[in-house]
């Protein structure tokens, strides 16, 4: 008896989860879109300038931040991703990569699967296109082509963690619970009618705040799901289990968005006010005079003593 109603309390709460999950966003998988067949259809597809008109802040936050332009990177990222071609995928025996012309979208996600996680709705074509214009970039700027490098330099930070990829298309991630991101909705915190045309709904996206929302691309190691495991960045992976196993109860958006004041213009080191988050500095020092031994004498000596205090939710520096 004891088990027929512990099952029934059981099957309660999963229906109840079920429940929570009906009245969320999300839906059923839509049809796979037609793939983008050129960089230029890509970031029409995840064009962030149509929401400048009602976001104005949000838009010009993000602007000033890595996420709008995560290919170029600093500008370390794009050249990075050609080393990791050249001294990487073509040098791996059964990469199936010997050439640029080789390379498919599925070579690329190594390092796309979290810089440009859309490059996944393009065909191969794309893929070449990237690293095509990313070589061009570079011979451009050694030969002092300034104007040839600057429009390239300009496409190639087209490519970015627009709006839409963190407001649609990583904004649900429990997907069989909470369902799919629909092509017509903007992802955030309130249910109802969304003043654009091309996105006429606004829904919730549960885990948008949290932390894990987050952790999609900021790393917990090593991506095992990969034919070829990549790992860059850690910051998930240090926050769960160091700062969270610690005591910790702030996410990154408290941080990073909130208690930073710079909103979507997530920022770290490159930014005052994440600095000075960043670390307690105790210096303590004193001088004195030591005999050191007979041929030297008596020498001054100084003793410093440095404690650095993390207050961030990670080790620093990632990666
Ligand atoms: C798990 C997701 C993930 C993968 C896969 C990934 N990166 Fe990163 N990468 C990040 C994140 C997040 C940052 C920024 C945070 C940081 O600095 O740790 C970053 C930072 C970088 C930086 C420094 C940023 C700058 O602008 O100076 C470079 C360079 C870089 N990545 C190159 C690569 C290359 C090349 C690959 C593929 C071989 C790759 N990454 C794969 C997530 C990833
Ligand atoms: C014509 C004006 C207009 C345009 C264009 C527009 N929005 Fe909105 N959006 C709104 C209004 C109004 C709200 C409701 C704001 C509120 O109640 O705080 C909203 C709400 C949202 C929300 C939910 C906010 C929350 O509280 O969680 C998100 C996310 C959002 N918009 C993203 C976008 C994105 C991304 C774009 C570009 C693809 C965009 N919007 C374009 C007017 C617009
Ligand atoms: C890297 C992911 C990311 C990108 C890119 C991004 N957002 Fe957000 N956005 C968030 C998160 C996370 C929140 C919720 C913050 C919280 O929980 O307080 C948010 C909140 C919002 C809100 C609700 C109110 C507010 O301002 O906090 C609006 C509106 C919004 N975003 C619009 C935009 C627009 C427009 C763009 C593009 C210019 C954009 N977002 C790009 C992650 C992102
Ligand atoms: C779609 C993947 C993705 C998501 C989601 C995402 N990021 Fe990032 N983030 C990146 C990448 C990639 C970079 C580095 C771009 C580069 O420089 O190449 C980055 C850069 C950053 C940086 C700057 C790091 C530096 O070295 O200066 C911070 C801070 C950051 N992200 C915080 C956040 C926070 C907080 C959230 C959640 C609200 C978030 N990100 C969501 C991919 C993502
Ligand atoms: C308690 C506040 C706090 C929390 C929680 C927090 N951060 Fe940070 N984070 C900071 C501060 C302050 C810095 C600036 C220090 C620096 O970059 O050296 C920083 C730096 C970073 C950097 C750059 C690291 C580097 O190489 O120096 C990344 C990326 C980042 N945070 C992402 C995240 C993500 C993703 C989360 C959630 C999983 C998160 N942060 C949670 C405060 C926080």
């Amino acid at each position: 008896m004891k088990k027929v109603v512990k099952i029934g309390i059981s099957l309660f709460a999963m229906t109840a989860l079920w429940a929570s999950g009906a009245q969320c966003a999300g839906g059923p998988e839509p049809a796979p879109q037609t793939k983008a067949k050129t960089i230029k259809e890509l970031v029409a597809r995840y064009d962030s300038s149509r929401c400048i008109e009602c976001h104005e802040d949000a838009y010009d936050e993000w602007e000033s931040s890595l996420h709008s332009h995560s290919v170029l990177g600093t500008p370390r990222t794009a050249p990075t991703i050609i080393t990791a071609i050249d001294k990487g995928l073509k040098l791996f025996p059964y990469s199936g990569v010997k050439e640029d012309k080789d390379i498919t979208v599925e070579s690329l996600m190594f390092c796309a699967k979290c810089h440009l996680p859309q490059l996944d709705e393009a065909t191969d074509d794309v893929a070449r296109e990237i690293v095509a214009t990313i070589r061009g970039w570079q011979k451009a700027s050694k030969e002092g082509n300034e104007d040839l490098a600057d429009e390239l330099e300009e496409t190639i930070a087209s490519l970015n963690i627009g709006c839409m990829v963190c407001h649609n298309k990583m904004a649900i991630i429990h997907k069989w619970a909470d369902g799919y991101a629909q092509l017509d909705t903007v992802y955030g915190s309130q249910d109802g009618d969304h003043d654009d045309e091309k996105f006429p709904k606004m829904a919730t996206a549960p885990a948008l705040g949290e932390s894990i929302f987050c952790g999609q691309c900021h790393g917990l190691g090593p991506n095992f799901e990969l034919d070829e495991p990549s790992q860059c960045a850690t910051a998930y992976g240090s926050y769960l289990y160091a700062y969270v196993a610690h005591g910790g109860s702030d996410s990154c958006q408290e941080c990073h968005m909130h208690k930073s004041g710079l909103g979507h213009d997530m920022q770290a080191y490159n930014d005052e006010t994440m600095i000075k988050m960043a670390v307690d500095v105790k210096v303590e020092a004193r001088s004195l005079f030591w005999r050191k031994n007979k041929e030297d004498g008596v020498i001054p000596k100084g003793i410093i003593n440095v404690d650095l205090y993390n207050k961030t939710g990670h080790v620093i520096p990632d990666g």
